[in-house]
Parts: C-alpha cells; structure tokens; sequence
C-alpha cells in the first residue's frame, strides 16, 4: 500500500498533500498536523520525531515528506535512516544550506556559485567599519534559523545600525551573522528535486514577500505567488543552469551530502546576470502552491524515483497555463492580528480554481480563521493576466473579518525579467 505522511500545517502542505492524493487518493495522504481545510489531518507534536514514528507505524505509512525546514534542521532523517519508514528531505548536514547561512555561503564560494561579495562577523562592534565603507547599503543576515526575521536588506548606516541592534537585542553582542553586498534586481524562485546526483527543476515562480502593494511594509511569509515567470530568456535560463545550480550539484556531490529531497534557489537577476541569494532545503511557500498545480508527473513516483537514485529517469512535464495564488490574511498580520473568525464563501468557489488553507481550524462544520496567513486562493489561465482575474474573482467571493489581501500580485514591474 502507498500511504505518505506530510509534515506541516501550511498552504504547502495543503497543496502537496492534494498533490499526492490525485494518484494515492486522501485516505493514503496524512498530514500531521494539517489544518482545518486539509483532509486526513492529524494532531501529532512533529516536534517529537518518536509520536511521527508511531504515528507512521498505526498507519501502516512508509513515507514521510517534510513541508518545513525546522524538522529537516533537526535532524528527521538522521532520526529515521536505519528504520523502515523513508523520509524525504536533506540530512542534518546538508540542511545547513538553509539552516546556516554561513555555512552555505562557504559552500558556495567554495564551487564557485554566483552570489554577492560576503564577510563573516562574529561580534556586533566588529561590523561598524564595514557599515560606515558601504554606507549602510548592504545586508545583514544571522547565520541561523530566524523564520524570516534575520535577514535585513538595509540602505542607511542608520537602517545597518538598527538591524545590529535587534540582532544584539534577541541574540547578544556576540553572535554570528555575515554582511553581503547588496544586489538590487529581479527576484525569481527556482525550485527543484535533488537524488544528490542529477537536479531537476520545476518551473520558475515569484514570490511576493511584503505585506503591502508595490513590495512596501514588513517582510511577511509570503503574500502571493505567480508561475512560471514569463519571458526568462533561453541565455538567462542557460546562466542560472551554469553559474547556480551546476556549481551546487558539483558541491552535492563532492561533500557527498546525503541529500535526497527538494531544492530551493532563491535568485537575484540584475542586469541579467544571476546571482544566488539563499538556498532553502524545502518547498518554498507560497511557491508550491502555483508550481505542483503546474505539475502533470505524479509526486509520489517523483520521490520514489529520488529515494533510488533514479531521478534521472523521470521527465518533467508541466500543464500549459499560468498559475496565480493571492494570499488572504488576518488584519494585523505579521504582527498581532485575531483569531476564530468565521471563514464564508468557501463553497462557492468555482472548480477551474483552487484553495489551499493555512491558518485555518473547522469547529463543529465551521471554519474558522487560527492563524494569521488564512487562505490562499489560486487562480489559472492561459495567460498570466488570465490566472490573476481568475484567483481574484474567487477572492471577492470569500469574506472573514479583518481579511487583507495585496492587490498587485502578478503586477511588479520586473526590471531584467521583462513582460
Ligand atoms: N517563499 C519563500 C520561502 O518559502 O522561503
């Protein structure tokens, strides 16, 4: 029997547990914890790899597939490598490419991966020179795990102080972080999955980070979503495949990483020139909502073939439309914002179009909002322009209170990436 536990509670989640049930139907799909919207969804502590493993055993699952990088950080593979149920994700080790950022800055200068110019500090005083030549244009990044919050793209010496100081206020003077030059372009999310021998890339996809129209406001989990990019030329294409992801293969390789799982580029574009600025050792969020709808190729057979080592068997093919998803969230969000309130308009959402939860719990039949991003509403069509009417017109049907969505999803004026 192929049964697959997913491990997560977000809109990743929900979309790559209906990815999995299209071939290994819902009742084969376990998402622990999930939400309110995904079915088969289980209160299990993810946290306690154990409670997954017993879990996995009364079900009779013999595969597990990680959403978030906090487990794959942790170490769930290393946990489960001598039993019986298959994880798929990077080990430990190799999750240190997205789980410390010098570490994968050191991996990638030394496989010669195109990046920004870094330097590693490891006490907040000792970056006031740097700050002062560059005059505050540079970034900031803590070398761990921060869930968004330890990255700081700063203009000023005042902006470059300030990210300091919060560094210094939540981890002391003595921390460990780098600063990077700043590359200021077109962002595009490149994901793909990785045997540790051959990567394979799904389509380009970009993400919109910030809360408010025109990229404003705070830095938020993720806002919207569109894919593919349109018009990323064949050169482009061509000098991401050779300065980016060849290099990191050859580094896979080389470091003989135990890395069977998802791969995750996120890239700068700045006079269409490639440059890397993180690795992420998991889908991205909200990506995976616009990229597995595009997916035709059955994900269960996908992860088998890398589990063997037989990626390269596997071609790729991807459905002929755009894929659009507008995010909706809780007033206030990513700050503090209120949960319960009561979710309407699900049920009338028309069947070209796709929902999949986030913050969301059912009580008795109910849904309700538990989180601060809700929903994610995907729209398609044969045109970029197309999918976003579509994701927006299911939008507008559905109402919970203090809902806030961005209104420009789709619209940025890329600078490099043209359209
Ligand atoms: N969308 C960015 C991320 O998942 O990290």
């Amino acid at each position: 029997m192929k049964k697959t536990a997913i491990i997560g509670s977000g809109g990743r989640e929900h979309a790559l547990a209906w990815k999995f049930a299209q071939t290994l139907t819902w009742k084969n799909v376990f998402t622990l914890p999930g939400n309110g919207g995904i079915p088969n969804s289980h209160s299990v502590d993810t946290k306690n790899f154990t409670e997954i493993e017993n879990f996995c055993k009364n079900n009779e699952i013999d595969l597990i597939f990680v959403g978030p990088e906090q487990s794959l950080a942790a170490g769930i593979v290393d946990y489960f490598k001598d039993k019986d149920i298959k994880v798929f994700g990077p080990d430990k080790e190799a999750a240190k490419l997205e789980a410390s950022k010098i570490f994968a800055k050191q991996f990638m200068q030394k496989y010669g991966v195109a990046t920004a110019d870094f330097k590693i500090f490891k006490n907040i005083d000792d970056a006031k020179n740097i700050i002062e030549e560059k005059n505050g244009n540079l970034v900031i990044k803590f070398d761990g795990l921060a869930a968004g919050k330890g990255v700081f793209v700063c203009s000023s010496v005042d902006e470059a102080n300030s990210a300091l100081q919060e560094l210094e206020k939540t981890y002391g003077k003595n921390v460990n972080f780098l600063v990077e030059d700043k590359i200021s372009g077109d962002e595009i999310s490149i994901i793909g999955f990785t045997d540790g021998k051959t990567i394979k890339l799904l389509q380009t996809s970009q993400d919109h980070k910030q809360l408010l129209d025109g990229d404003k406001g705070p830095n938020t989990g993720g806002m919207g979503a569109y894919s593919p990019v349109p018009n990323v030329s064949n050169e482009l294409t061509e000098k991401i495949r050779k300065k980016i992801i060849r290099p990191t293969l050859q580094g896979i390789k080389a470091e003989n990483f135990n890395y069977k799982g998802v791969i995750y580029f996120g890239i700068m574009v700045k006079n269409n020139e490639p440059y890397l600025l993180e690795y992420n050792v998991r889908f991205g969020d909200p990506e995976t909502e616009v990229l597995l709808p595009a997916l035709k190729n059955d994900l269960y057979e996908i992860v088998k073939k890398c589990i063997s080592g037989n990626l390269d068997e596997i071609n790729f093919e991807f459905e002929d439309d755009y894929f659009a998803d507008v995010v909706l969230v809780s007033g206030g969000y990513p700050k503090k914002y209120d949960k319960d309130y009561v979710i309407n308009g699900l049920d009338n959402i028309s069947k070209e179009s796709l929902i999949f939860h986030a913050g969301t719990k059912k009580e008795s039949g109910v849904m309700l909002t538990n989180g601060g991003r809700v929903i994610n509403v995907i729209g398609r069509g044969k045109t970029l322009n197309k999918a976003l009417d579509n994701a927006y017109k299911e939008v507008n049907k559905i109402y919970f209170k203090n809902m806030f969505f961005r209104e420009d999803i789709g619209k940025r004026k890329n600078k490099y990436l043209k359209f």
